[in-house]
C-alpha cells in the first residue's frame, strides 16, 4: 500500500485535521511515511490565517515539486485545509504538478480522492465544496501514532465560526457554525478514555458559541446544581438557572469515569457568561487554564475588528475568573497595526497586557487578507510600525511572563506526563493544569501519571522539576 507523509501548518484544528486524515488513510491500509521523500503521497494541510502561513506553504510545495517531478514523477500532492478551500482551483493553476485540492468539510473524502488518484482513473480533483454534516466527520485518531499509548486527545465539537472580526478569513476558509450533539461528542471522547486517554482539549474556531446554530445541540434551561457558587452577573442576560449548549457540554464530559483533565481552544471572550465562569468554580476536571484571545487594548480598535466586548468587560471576565480560580493561567492573542491603530491604540494594548498580567501572548502583525472588511479599511499601518509595536509587546510580554514563571520556583505542582521531552528525549515532558510545560528527568513508566513535581528552574516558557522530588 502506498504511504503518505502529511505536514501541518497553523493551528491545533489543522493538526487534529491532519490527525483524523492520517487515522482513515491507515484504517484503509496506507502507511504512515517518516518524511516526504519517503512518501507516495505528500499532503500539506495548510493555513490562511496570515499571508505568510499561505506563501510558507506555496513554497514549500514548489520545492517539493522540483524534486518529486524530477526524481519520482508517480508522488501524488495535495493540498488540504484552508488555502485550499479559499485558493481552489487557483493552486492547481499556479502549481500544475499539485493532483488535489481538499477544501475544509471533506477531509474524510481524503481516502477515496486518493485511490482515485492513484489508480488512474482520475488525474486532479478539486473539492471545496459545502458539505452538510461534515462537522461530525473529524472523529478518527491515531492514538498509538508511536507506538505508545496517548494520554492527551484533541476532540473537534464544532467547525466555522460567524463571529466574522473584521480581519479574520477564517468565516470564509471554515464556514458557517456547525456543532456536533452532545452524545456524539461524549461516546468519542469515552472511548479516546477507555483507550488511556486522561486529558481531552475540546476543540473549535469559537467553541463559546457551541451549539447556537446548527447541529443537534440546543440550549435548554437546566437547574444550577449549585446556586452557591453563583457569581453576579454582568457580563451576561442569561438567566443563572440557564447553561449554555457548551457549558452542557462540559457538564456532560465532565462525567466521563477516568477522564482527569478537561481544556478547551478557542473561546471567545463574549461567551463568557456567568455559567461558564461557573463551571470553573464547580467542575474539578476543568483545569484552571484560559486562552482569551483579546487582540487589542482600545476599544476604538476592539470595535473596528468588531469584536464584541470592550476593554473594561474583558477585565471584568478576567477577574472573575481568577476570583474562581486563583491559581488559573491565562494566555491570549493580540495584533498589532491593525487598520487606524495610532500609537495611542497601542499604548493602550501595552497597559492591557501589564494589567492582566498574561502568561503568555501570541503577537501577530496584522496582515491583510483577502475578502475581509479590514483589507479596505484607510489608514493601513506600515510594515516597520507594525514591526516595531510587535517587538515592543513582545519585550512586555516576555517580561511578565518570565516574571510569572519564575514565581513557580520551589512549588510542588501537579503535571500529567504526556511522554519525551521534543527537545531532550531522555527527558520527560508535561503540563500543569495551568498549562505549562514541565520538564524532568523521569521515564516511561511515568506516562499517563498524574505526578507532582517540585520546580527548581524556569526557563523560557518552560519549568524543570527536581528528578530528587518526584514522588514516585
Ligand atoms: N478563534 C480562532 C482564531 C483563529 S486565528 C482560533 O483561535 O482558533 C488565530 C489568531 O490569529 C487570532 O486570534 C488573531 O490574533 C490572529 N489573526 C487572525 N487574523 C489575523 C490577521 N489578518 N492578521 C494577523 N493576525 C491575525
Ligand atoms: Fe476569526 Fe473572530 Fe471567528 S478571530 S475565528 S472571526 S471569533
Amino acid at each position: 500500500m502506498p504511504s503518505v507523509f502529511i505536514k501541518t501548518y497553523g493551528c491545533q484544528m489543522n493538526e487534529r485535521d491532519s490527525e483524523a486524515v492520517a487515522a482513515q488513510l491507515v484504517a484503509k491500509g496506507y502507511t504512515l511515511a517518516p518524511s516526504e521523500a519517503a512518501a507516495d503521497v505528500i499532503l500539506l494541510n495548510t493555513c490562511s490565517v496570515r499571508d505568510f502561513a499561505e506563501q510558507k506553504a506555496i513554497g514549500k510545495m514548489q520545492n517539493i515539486a522540483a524534486d518529486v517531478r524530477k526524481n519520482r514523477p508517480d508522488v501524488v500532492l495535495g493540498f488540504m485545509g484552508c488555502m485550499a478551500q479559499s485558493r481552489g482551483q487557483e493552486l492547481i493553476d499556479r502549481l500544475p504538478d499539485v493532483d488535489l485540492v481538499l477544501g475544509t468539510q471533506k477531509f474524510h473524502h481524503a481516502a477515496d480522492y486518493l485511490d482515485e488518484i492513484l489508480a488512474g482513473h482520475r488525474d486532479k480533483i478539486v473539492d471545496v465544496a459545502v458539505e452538510p454534516g461534515s462537522e461530525a466527520t473529524i472523529r478518527e485518531h491515531l492514538l498509538n501514532g508511536n507506538a505508545q499509548k496517548s494520554v492527551t486527545a484533541f476532540v473537534s465539537i464544532m467547525q466555522g465560526c460567524n463571529q466574522y472580526c473584521t480581519f479574520c478569513i477564517v468565516p470564509y476558509t471554515r464556514g458557517e457554525e456547525r456543532s456536533r450533539g452532545i452524545p456524539d461528542i461524549v461516546a468519542e471522547c469515552r472511548q479516546l478514555v477507555s483507550q488511556g486517554v486522561k486529558e481531552i482539549t475540546l476543540l473549535g474556531q469559537i467553541v463559546t458559541s457551541y451549539g447556537k446554530r446548527g447541529g443537534s445541540s440546543r440550549e435548554a434551561k437546566v437547574e444550577s446544581r449549585e446556586p452557591e457558587n453563583f457569581l453576579p452577573s454582568t457580563l451576561d442576560s442569561r438567566p443563572s438557572t440557564t447553561k449554555s449548549p457548551f457549558v452542557q457540554l462540559l457538564d456532560a464530559v465532565h462525567e466521563i469515569e477516568g477522564l482527569e483533565r478537561i481544556r478547551f481552544t478557542s473561546p471567545h471572550p463574549k461567551g463568557y457568561g456567568d455559567d461558564l465562569i461557573q463551571a470553573y468554580a464547580r467542575l474539578p476536571k476543568l483545569v484552571e487554564s484560559a486562552h482569551l484571545p483579546v487582540q487589542s487594548g482600545s476599544d476604538r480598535v476592539l470595535k473596528l475588528m468588531h469584536r464584541g466586548y470592550t476593554r473594561e468587560r474583558f477585565l471584568g471576565i478576567i477577574k472573575k475568573l481568577r476570583r474562581a480560580r486563583p491559581d488559573i493561567g491565562i494566555t491570549t492573542d493580540i495584533i498589532v497595526g491593525f487598520p487606524g491603530e495610532t500609537g495611542d491604540d497601542f499604548e493602550q494594548t501595552l497597559s492591557l497586557a501589564r494589567e492582566v498580567q498574561f502568561d503568555n501572548a501570541y503577537i501577530f502583525k496584522y496582515s491583510q487578507r483577502r475578502d475581509t472588511p479590514a483589507a479596505e479599511m484607510p489608514d493601513q499601518v506600515p510594515l516597520k510600525i507594525r514591526e516595531e509595536r510587535n517587538h515592543r509587546l513582545l519585550e512586555t510580554v516576555n517580561e511578565i511572563g518570565k516574571r510569572k514563571y519564575d514565581t513557580f520556583i520551589g512549588r510542588q505542582v501537579q503535571i500529567l506526563v504526556e511522554g519525551p521531552s521534543k527537545k531532550n528525549p531522555a527527558r520527560m515532558t508535561g503540563r500543569t493544569r495551568c498549562n505549562k510545560i514541565v520538564v524532568f528527568e523521569g521515564s516511561e513508566r511515568h506516562r499517563g501519571q498524574l505526578l507532582d513535581v517540585k520546580i527548581t528552574r524556569a526557563g523560557s516558557f518552560t519549568l524543570y522539576g527536581d528528578p530528587a522530588v518526584v514522588s514516585l
